[in-house]
């Protein structure tokens, strides 16, 4: 087991990619922390115990991300839980499809605050734990391939995901000395509730998957064994990256 002895906090771990992480790093020997979004849709609570009843171990706990006293008290909680904090994967993510000469101050900060101010939070506290503890740690960021490439309609998702991939540059940078590594996944098209619109429209699926050079959606699990390696012992030496995980859509050649 590649986790073993480790503790994990997953935000946004409710459904989705964080979900498929929180499963597989429980598989792999972590103690799991499930964050979800307080009164929201997909509540960690079953997880966590589908994941105890199995015998390994995992704790929900309901917190906003975009809010430094919930996100302190969280980390808190693990700690009183867990006894300590090894893994971040900051993943609570929203978007909101607008033009953007539409797009409202509170459809703005909403996106920014959960996407970026919320990744923040949530790396800072988890950080000034691992720093505590003297022995190293890791932070993951769930980006996008909208670090890189545009997505018409969706721009403070964008310009979100592209403030991540610099905040992981210079974790990367100032938390090497702490042996805390900072790395982005950027997930392409996954099936998860983020997508359901296009999933449950099959042209629109088929022509979203048409753009893909591997010619489908990925599966959540497929990100979360990215993540897997990243939180690894064997992960020790990389830091500053981003793992892209998308079927190769942000290398496609424009078709004709
Ligand atoms: C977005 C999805 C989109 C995918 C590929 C993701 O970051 O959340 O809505 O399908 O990127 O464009």
């Amino acid at each position: 087991m590649r986790l073993e002895g480790k503790v994990a906090l997953i935000t946004g771990a409710g459904s989705g990619i964080g979900q498929a992480i929180v499963e597989r790093f429980a598989a792999e020997g972590a103690r799991v922390v499930i964050n979800y979004r307080p009164g929201g849709k997909h509540s960690g609570e079953e997880a966590a115990k589908l994941i105890t009843g199995r015998g390994q171990k995992a704790t929900a706990i309901a917190a906003n991300v975009d809010n430094r006293a919930e996100v302190e008290i969280m980390v808190q909680q693990t700690v009183a839980t867990f006894g300590r904090l090894d893994i971040a994967v900051c993943n609570a993510g929203i978007e909101i499809k607008k033009p953007f000469q539409d797009v409202t101050d509170d459809e703005w900060h909403k996106v920014m605050g959960v996407n970026l101010y919320g990744s923040f939070l949530v790396s800072q506290a988890a950080v000034r734990q691992m720093i505590k503890q003297g022995q190293g740690g890791r932070v993951i960021f769930m980006s996008s391939v909208h670090e890189d490439i545009p997505f018409p309609g969706y721009t403070a998702y964008c310009a979100s995901k592209g403030a991540i991939r610099m905040m992981m540059r210079n974790l990367a940078l100032e938390l090497a000395q702490h042996k805390i590594t900072a790395n982005n996944i950027a997930p392409g098209a996954i099936s998860t509730p983020i997508n359901e619109k296009v999933m449950k429209d099959p042209d629109a699926l088929k022509a979203a998957a048409a753009q893909i050079p591997w010619g489908r959606f990925g599966k959540p699990e497929e990100v979360a064994a990215v993540a897997v390696f990243l939180a690894s012992d064997e992960a020790e030496y990389v830091t500053g990256s981003t793992y892209y995980v998308d079927g190769g859509l942000t290398r496609q050649v424009p078709k004709a």
